[in-house]
């Protein structure tokens, strides 16, 4: 490995924001208080004015909303297989089973022409995922939705920044789930947040929140449902509004990366590149998925001996062992398991330089045309 090693991703955390940091830890009040409700009011503004509200991760948002969304025990849900695990296991651990619809083969999201035939009486919700920041299209989606009468669920974790038809993802859909995970586009480096539908629904899911409390002023309180914990500190929401001023900034940079990666990307090695939309993606991610008869891990192996970072972001979910266990298996869903074992996520991240570009694009195709293979075996 050299020197000069690229990584995958690293947040962006100006001093200003360490500094406000320093200033919440000193004030007294660290956990949930004013900085959480300045960021929800500042993520409201962004929203169009929906009610917004602060949890400590994307998957606490997913939780609260299937529960805000009514699914119980014995519902269906609809998913993609292609996404990061969380998406699945909060269907099952809200004791209802996902339904999985292939994806698309260009976008890498769920299949909207595939989603009818796997609606069924106990179907009670859609849950799509925004795969690297590139919107699902929310016009059929919604077009689907009402004509089932189905709520949505929008795993939104990777689409902060990202738009549809010239409207921010959040200002427009049912519930919107959003992560501020260290690795997302902003940050609060564990977090998130729910884009909700009024008031009644936001007060719902302050209660789903945070145990279900209801607190009086006279000191009494009362529990109404079994809520979990699920509350932002005020040290990760201050760093959430040092992210917020620098989201567009952000955005245009990751955009102008990924053309980048566009302009310098060698096509000959057979890679699929992802859809080149510079208009609705936030570009999360700059994915590639490899041609068969290269090995994935070989050619992991060999860009970290480049010195460069990379990922796997997602093996199909019903191929993990739980979903096996559960009757899921191979040749189900043959797009997203084709797609779960090449796809590689190459470095995004809005410090990149444009030369790591270029030097990610030159060793991608140094290593992919010696045909990396798995040890002991050959290359087909
Ligand atoms: C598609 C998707 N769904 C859900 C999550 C869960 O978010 P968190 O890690 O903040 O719990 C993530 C984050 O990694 C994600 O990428």
């Amino acid at each position: 490995m050299n020197g000069d090693y690229l990584p995958l991703t690293r947040p962006a955390i100006d001093e200003q924001t360490i500094a406000g940091v320093v200033e919440v830890l000193r004030s007294g009040w660290i956990t949930s208080g004013p900085k959480v409700r300045e960021f929800e009011t500042r993520l409201s503004a962004l929203f169009g004015g929906r009610p917004v509200r602060a949890l400590n991760s994307g998957t606490g948002t997913l939780e609260v909303g299937l529960a805000l969304a009514g699914v119980v025990a014995g519902d269906e849900v609809i998913t993609t297989p292609l996404s990061w695990v969380a998406t699945a296991n909060v269907i099952v651990r809200a004791g209802a089973r996902p339904v999985f619809v292939d994806v698309d083969p260009v976008t890498r999201n769920i299949d909207l022409e595939r989603i009818e035939a796997a609606i069924t009486p106990r179907t009670r919700a859609l849950l799509p995922v925004d795969l690297a920041g590139l919107p699902v299209d929310r016009t059929r989606l919604y077009a689907l939705a009402r004509h089932h009468g189905l709520r949505v669920i929008e795993d939104a974790a990777q689409s902060m920044g990202a738009s549809w038809d010239g409207r921010r993802i959040g200002a427009i859909g049912d519930l919107v789930s959003i992560s501020f995970h260290a690795n997302k586009n902003i940050t609060t480096a564990e977090g998130g947040c729910l884009v909700l539908n009024d008031a009644a629904e936001a007060r719902a899911c302050e209660l789903w929140r945070l145990q279900g409390v209801e607190r009086f002023a006279d000191g009494e309180l009362d529990a109404t449902l079994p809520g979990g914990k699920y509350n932002l500190t005020d040290i990760a929401a201050r760093i959430g509004l040092g992210q917020l001023e620098r989201l567009e900034e952000f955005t245009a940079r990751r955009r102008a990366l990924a053309r980048l990666y566009f302009e310098h990307f060698e096509r000959t090695p057979g890679c699929q590149l992802p859809v080149p939309d510079f208009t609705n993606s936030n570009w999360h991610m700059f994915q590639i998925v490899l041609p068969t008869h290269v090995a994935r891990p070989a050619f992991i192996r060999a860009m970290h001996a480049a010195g460069i970072g990379v990922g796997v972001h997602y093996p199909a979910i019903h191929l993990l062992s739980f979903y096996r266990q559960q009757g899921f298996g191979p040749g189900q869903f043959p797009q997203a398991e084709r797609i779960g074992r090449g796809i590689v996520t190459l470095p995004l991240f809005p410090a990149m330089r444009d030369e790591d570009v270029v030097r990610v694009c030159r060793e991608s195709a140094r290593i992919l045309r010696g045909r990396p293979v798995a040890a002991g075996t050959a290359a087909g």
